[in-house]
């Protein structure tokens, strides 16, 4: 697969008002997700939900791709469709989820690393064959008490520079991602230095890995007060900072960032993702790969009545991705 076919895919993920909806949930995420609304977590539930999300009607009007679980890519729409076949047919990218989760950090306290480097290369082989066309992977940075160390920072850019390059070999489009945890009572200025500094971070292992960066998509989170910060930070200054951060770490020549929600609520993902939009233009597209900010109403719905909140639960979904569609270019209202 050469750069430009790469860079290809990488910028329809970001077409114009169009953005992803994260579906990767781990077996364990998705149970906690289910177990939240009272759904057992068996995998005919799982499998009959994800149905549900992509087979939204016109859900292509405003999403570009979705990000799917290693059990999802081996699953099918009731009729035998292969998901991944079914969304190409649709015009919907399959991405996957390849990482395999976060796990203590030896030796730090508090801070983890995420694993999934071992077998990877053949992992990816076979998810290109499945259809997948992009391919996620997910660091985790929190925040605390003398946390996060520049050690945890390393360790985790420089397995998501590995990772990436083992995706662009493979012909995948890797989605890094770089999680600052939102958990905590840190205001939003400590939220832009680790951001900041694990941007750095990143883009340094990923230009001393060969990564080609036009045909990488960042996943990032937002430069936000934390959880329980007394002082919450205003829309307006979550996107001048957020920006800010993006501008001063991220070279131009990234054919894309989305944001992943990361526990905000459905509808301060989508303002502080149109107050960025209003602010532009920027050097790249941004957009959104929202994952709880995209189904947790829709989910609530399903859960109370499956059959007959079918279709009012894809209305929700398709009603999130408009709204995200029309933030991802600065002309949400309200
Ligand atoms: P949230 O938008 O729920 O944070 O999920 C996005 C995601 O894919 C996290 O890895």
């Amino acid at each position: 697969m050469s750069i430009e076919q790469l860079a290809e895919t990488a910028r329809a993920m970001v077409a114009p008002g169009k953005g992803i909806i994260a579906i990767d949930e781990s077996t364990s995420t998705i149970a906690k997700r289910f177990a939240g609304v009272g759904i057992d977590n068996t995998e005919e539930n799982r499998r009959a939900y994800r149905e549900l999300l992509l087979t939204t009607p016109r859900l292509s009007d405003y999403i570009s791709g979705a990000i799917l679980f290693d059990e999802t890519i081996r699953q099918s729409t009731r009729d035998g469709v292969p998901f991944a076949k079914y969304m190409s047919e649709n015009g919907i990218i399959p991405g996957i989820k390849v990482d395999k989760g976060t796990h203590p950090l030896a030796g730090f306290p508090g801070e983890v690393v995420t694993e999934g480097l071992d077998g990877l290369r053949a992992r990816l082989e076979e998810y290109a064959r499945l259809g997948a066309r992009f391919a996620k992977w997910r660091a985790v940075i929190n925040i605390g008490e003398d946390i996060p160390s520049g050690t945890c920072i390393d360790a985790n850019t420089h397995a998501l520079a590995r990772y990436a390059a083992l995706c662009q070999e493979q012909g995948l489009v890797p989605m890094v991602e770089p999680e600052v945890i939102m958990d905590g009572d840190h205001d939003i200025d400590t939220c832009y230095e680790v951001t900041e500094v694990t941007l750095r971070s990143l883009f340094a292992s990923l230009y001393e890995h060969n990564v080609m960066l036009e045909g990488t998509i960042l996943k990032a989170s937002m430069v936000i007060s934390g959880t329980t910060c007394p002082e919450q930070a205003s829309v307006e200054e979550v996107a001048a900072e957020t920006l800010r951060c993006l501008k001063s770490t991220v070279p131009a020549t990234l054919p894309g960032i989305v944001f992943l929600s990361g526990g905000q609520s459905d509808e301060a993902a989508t303002a502080h993702l149109d107050a960025m939009n209003q602010a532009g233009p920027h050097p790249w597209p941004l957009s959104f790969s929202y994952g709880r900010a995209m189904q947790q109403a829709a989910l609530k719905l399903w859960a109370q009545d499956m059959a007959g909140n079918y279709k009012k639960a894809q209305e929700t979904v398709y009603a999130r991705a408009r709204d995200n569609g029309l933030a991802a270019l600065g002309q949400w209202k309200q």
